[in-house]
């Protein structure tokens, strides 16, 4: 058997590392992975830079036209190795009622038989011939009392330059660590092991997945893919499902959700913090910028995927984002629709699996309105517009549809002064808001606490190229938190209402939930509401609402606004449009109500009784 070149204890780290557990651990790792060596990020821009020209050699990479995209590569994955993999995704809790009805369980004894301990298991030596990188990483801000810290080892080059954009990555955060600081093991391999001699590809990854969690011992091991959350482990699997338990454990909170900072034109600041599932806008509204016809307003970026919540000392819920980077979906961003996004993109950007122009930049579908006359596609074959047909006659995309950027928050023109401010900022409204082409309306606002919970636990959703499989099939995804969940999630229910009932017995004002809708569509199949920056008139009212100047009428579901409740200056949307993105249509939501109650049946074990009967409420006022 081939053994790691140093078998002494310690012997891999570097004299700087304190840390007996971590340097036993990474011992252990190294030995069970059989790594050809190991090495130890240190997160500086040399080592970035020799990491990235060791990807260019490789082949994971290729460097961008310096002169159009300075500093910045393209990487294509392998085509089966593209998006998140929820069904080999797991909680591997004791109890599998801990992990509850929505997640996939195994036993954890059964799971390390699979992965680490059994004759065949998945670890053993699957890091021949690579080096395992040694990744610590902080989530949040450095010594941040909302913050913790994580150590990734993976085999993968590519996670690592990842993880020192997403996250704040290397030296400093070991030393924080100290000798005995408390982190999150994050184990993670492309399952691909090289003979000797053997020559690598440019994406290696294996078509057995395992994305694990233990929720007792608060461990990560993921295997077989490179790409995105089965890989970056700082971001869904530790920043979501390991976080969320920690937050049920200790009264905080770690959600889907972006955040953002807004000012009016008399310079009052609000802060939001909006939870919409995989691919349905977050990014885009965590950057939007006002359009002409709202002067004065401005929006400003906390984070676009993450947000980690916690009372502070003044009684009032305080989000960070735990990330220092965004991972964001490419196809549909262009200057009209996220003009900010388009700016952080200019340089120093990780692309994967977006389309390569003939001068060596990138594209992707929306980009332009006009394709390029030809591109190397994400798979590294010619496209043409006229030629990249498939059998059904239509266009292959040239990005794949989950293709994605990699970028550094600090690139973001619209970054909020607060971003990385340790206590976080306070927030004054929720969203919640699904991909819904029909009966979900434009803006509902809950009455109380306990309704926003229920429109936050019912939401439903078209799934997206997110996800490994079909796109475009509306599912219940609470909180868009479906696949991010590290418990049960009725449990994640009660947590909130709890939430809510310490707040407000402690006399502090609870933010105000939204539930929204972009994306409901007209007959002729698109979309009716404009969105992206006109998004802006949504965010007024809910502001409006907040300070209690804003009008709305009652419906079944909550509070919506009427025509003349929303600013039209500058957007021509008359009231029939209006009419089309807010109504209620009774059929539609009695089918949505049972929707809500198949959801209540699945989760009926742990649900909150309060749940239940919002139900029965919204369904009596339905029936009036
Ligand atoms: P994850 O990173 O997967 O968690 O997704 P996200 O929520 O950050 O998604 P993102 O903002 O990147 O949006 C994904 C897609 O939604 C893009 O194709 C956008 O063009 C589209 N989108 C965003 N905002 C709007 C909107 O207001 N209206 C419409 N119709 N589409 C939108
Ligand atoms: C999501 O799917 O919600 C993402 C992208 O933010 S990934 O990190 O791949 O999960
Ligand atoms: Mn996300």
């Amino acid at each position: 058997m081939n053994q790691p070149p140093s078998r002494a204890p310690g012997a891999n780290a570097p004299a700087h590392v304190k840390h007996a557990r971590l340097v036993a651990w990474v011992d252990e790792i190294a030995r069970l992975t059989e790594a050809a060596d190991v090495y130890w990020c240190d997160g500086s821009q040399q080592e970035y830079d020799r990491l990235c020209a060791r990807l260019v050699e490789a082949g994971t990479f290729r460097r961008l036209n310096p002169l159009k995209r300075p500093d910045s590569y393209l990487a294509l994955s392998d085509p089966s190795d593209v998006a998140r993999v929820e069904d080999r995704t797991f909680i591997c809790s004791e109890r599998q009622e801990d992990a509850g009805p929505t997640n996939n369980w195994v036993a954890p004894a059964e799971m390390r038989a699979t992965l680490q301990t059994g004759p065949d298991a998945l670890f053993k030596g699957c890091m021949r011939g690579r080096t395992l990188y040694v990744i610590p990483f902080s989530m949040g801000p450095l010594g941040s009392h909302i913050s913790h810290i994580g150590v990734e080892l993976s085999d993968s080059p590519y996670v690592a330059v990842s993880m020192r954009k997403m996250t704040r990555m290397g030296r400093p955060v070991l030393d924080l660590l100290g000798s005995d600081g408390f982190f999150v093991p994050c184990v993670h391999s492309v399952g691909a092991p090289l003979q000797p001699g053997q020559t690598d590809v440019p994406w290696p990854c294996n078509p057995t997945k395992y994305i694990v969690h233990y929720p007792e011992t608060q461990e990560i091991w993921s295997y077989g893919s490179g790409y995105g959350g089965n890989a970056l482990l700082g971001k869904k699997c530790f920043a979501l499902r390991i976080a969320s338990i920690m937050g049920r454990d200790q009264g905080w909170l770690a959600e889907h959700m972006l955040i953002l900072g807004v000012t009016s034109p008399a310079g009052k600041k609000y802060h939001v913090a909006a939870a919409f599932p995989s691919a349905c806008g977050k990014t885009n509204f965590a950057m939007l910028v006002p359009p002409a016809g709202i002067p004065g307003w401005k929006v400003t970026t906390i984070g676009d995927d993450i947000a980690w919540i916690k009372p502070g000392k003044d009684g009032r819920l305080h989000a960070i984002n735990p990330e220092a980077g965004y991972f964001g979906v490419a196809p549909g961003t262009n200057y009209r629709t996220n003009p900010n996004c388009m700016d952080s993109l200019r340089r120093d950007v990780i692309f994967t699996n977006v389309a390569l122009t003939d001068d060596g930049d990138v594209w992707w579908e929306g980009m332009t309105e006009q394709p390029p006359a030809h591109l190397i596609d994400w798979q590294g074959r010619d496209w043409t517009p006229e030629t990249a047909r498939g059998a059904d006659g239509k266009l292959r995309p040239a990005a794949h549809p989950n293709s994605r950027f990699t970028v550094a928050s600090t690139n973001n023109p619209a970054l909020d002064a607060d971003w990385d401010n340790p206590e976080g900022v306070a927030i004054d409204a929720f969203m919640f808001g699904g991909r819904r082409s029909t009966t979900v309306p434009l803006v509902t606002e809950a009455r109380n606490w306990v309704e926003g919970v229920y429109m936050a636990a019912t939401m439903g959703s078209e799934t997206t190229a997110a996800q490994a499989g079909a796109t475009g099939i509306v599912r219940r995804d609470p909180f868009a938190m479906l696949p991010f969940m590290g418990y049960n999630m009725a449990d994640h229910f009660q947590h909130w209402l709890n939430m809510g009932a310490r707040l407000q017995a402690a006399g502090t004002p609870l933010p105000r939930i939204y539930c929204v809708n972009w994306f409901r569509k007209g007959a002729d199949g698109k979309f009716v509401w404009p969105g992206y920056g006109e998004n802006m008139r949504v965010l007024l009212w809910m502001l409006g609402r907040v300070e209690g100047k804003a009008g709305g009428h009652d419906n079944a579901f909550g509070i919506s606004p009427r025509y003349e409740d929303l600013e039209w200056n500058g957007l021509a949307f008359s009231r029939e449009q209006f009419a089309q993105v807010i109504g209620m249509d009774h059929a539609d939501w009695q089918q949505e109500l049972a929707l809500h109650g198949e959801l209540f049946q699945k989760l009926a074990f742990h649900l909150p009784p309060d749940l239940t009967r919002t139900r029965e409420r919204i369904a009596a006022k339905l029936a009036a």
